[in-house]
């Protein structure tokens, strides 16, 4: 299993490119199955989820080529028996995003569970609600769902909380359903503007998404797209956090700086000198690194996809700082690792109390899931010595190239392949 070996510390300086964002590129894959001709996506990440995706694709009668600079997608061959099986769904909880276009294209569609994961039970209850108010009726058994309807029927659903691929799930199945779906209570995450972006390509008529309201007037087929994905806001401010914690002057380009607000608000309050123009972001150092609070929320408030990495620039941070984190119930998975490198923090529930101006110290340490194993990453640019970071496959579903970025910035640290 690779691993990585980091020598700090370190100060990043200098500009990266941002890939496609792997939480737009999922659900537009999964977009392939409503429609019998062919779809062009463009600048999908490199990352082993993408991988994972096209797989259960191509296992449901999708295939897919590379084109010059993404991948074609021939759904034509789409059938009614397959289903989206345990070994691939257990991989990727991603997949349950199959559902609601399969069911809207074949109205049938048998998926194993996708269960729950290292940082939360992760239920579908709300995709599934969803698909029944538009008629659907779901069976669960064996560790399956399986969802059938003859022809979906519009309808008015709230969702009881943002769910992100839920409201992807049902975005996608009200396309093809008789008649006008409303949608309430959704997820207004950037990704899902993007969906609608592409799936309106395609000839779905959508209004309000990237709303909290969303209605969609349902049409007979989908046609063929080209749609190039959205930049990855979550990938920007992974590396915008190094710079900030290596004291560096780190500028990302490709990204729309809206799209993550509410970091280079609290990067701003926290002392940073932060740049943004149309389409890139600088942060470089502004004086004292001060602690202050996050607390999680969905978009549009300070995404759980950065609570990780934001911990660990807390940890150098002058003062200490709560951490609030409302999304996942169990999303601290770095901590024991942080503080095995000397970090001083505390957590007690969904908060996390962090500390500042610990003395981080190299270690052997273990990457448990895809945010924590990037909070390891940027702990190990500050702390002293030679850090070796196991497990990296988890970092490596959603992160192409991490290392080569980094090194581009001037980090010390490479990739080691132990054949065990
Ligand atoms: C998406 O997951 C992202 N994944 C996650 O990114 C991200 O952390 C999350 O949204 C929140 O922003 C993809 O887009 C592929 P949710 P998703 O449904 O859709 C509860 C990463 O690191 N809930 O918005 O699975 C759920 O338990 C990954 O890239 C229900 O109770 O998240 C959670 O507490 C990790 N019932 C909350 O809602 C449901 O039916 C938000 O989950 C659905 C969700």
């Amino acid at each position: 299993m690779d691993y990585l070996r980091i020598q700090g510390p370190s100060r990043l300086s200098g500009t990266i490119d941002i890939e496609g964002a792997k939480n737009a590129a999922l659900p537009a894959l999964a977009a392939s199955l409503l429609t019998e001709e062919p779809l062009d996506l463009l600048r999908l990440p490199n990352v082993r989820d993408i991988a994972t995706m096209r797989k259960l694709l191509s296992h449901l009668g999708v295939d897919s080529d590379e084109c010059e600079d993404g991948v074609r997608l021939m759904p034509a061959g789409v059938s009614q028996v397959d289903d989206a099986p345990y070994e691939l769904v257990k991989t990727m909880r991603a997949s349950v995003l199959v559902l609601g276009p399969l069911l809207a294209r074949l109205g049938h569609a048998r998926v194993s569970l996708p269960g729950g994961c290292a940082i939360g039970v992760r239920p579908i209850d709300q995709h599934l609600a969803g698909l029944e108010a538009l008629g659907a009726s779901v069976l669960l058994e064996h560790g399956y769902v399986t969802v059938t309807a003859r022809k979906l029927q519009g309808a008015r659903f709230r969702f009881s909380l943002p769910t992100v691929t839920g409201t992807e799930n049902l975005l996608m199945a009200a396309c093809l359903a008789r008649g006008t779906t409303v949608l309430e209570n959704c997820a207004r995450e950037p990704e899902i503007r993007d969906l609608a972006d592409l799936l309106s390509k395609m000839g779905a008529r959508i209004r309000g998404a990237g709303g909290n309201r969303i209605e969609i007037e349902g049409v007979d087929r989908l046609g063929s797209a080209r749609h190039t994905v959205l930049a990855d806001r979550i990938e920007t401010g992974t590396y915008l956090l190094a710079g900030a914690l290596t004291q560096g002057d780190v500028t990302v380009q490709g990204v729309e700086p809206a799209d993550l607000a509410s970091l280079l608000e609290k990067l701003g309050e926290c002392g940073c000198h932060v740049d943004a123009s149309e389409s890139e972001i600088r942060v470089a150092p502004g004086g004292v690194l001060r602690a202050r609070d996050v607390v999680t929320a969905p978009h549009p408030g300070f995404p759980t996809d950065l609570q990780a990495q934001y911990v660990a620039l807390m940890t150098q941070a002058d003062g200490s700082s709560t951490i609030c984190e409302t999304v996942f119930e169990n999303r601290f998975q770095h901590v024991p690792e942080l503080r095995r490198m000397g970090a001083d923090i505390e957590v007690d529930g969904s908060f996390a109390r962090v500390h500042g101006r610990s003395a981080l110290s190299a270690a052997r340490v273990m990457a448990t899931d895809l945010r924590a194993s990037a909070s390891l990453v940027l702990a190990a640019l500050v702390a002293q010595g030679e850090t070796t970071i196991e497990r990296i496959y988890h970092l490596d579903r959603g992160y192409a190239r991490m290392e080569k970025k980094l090194q581009t910035l001037g980090a010390r640290v490479e990739r080691v392949s132990a054949s065990s």
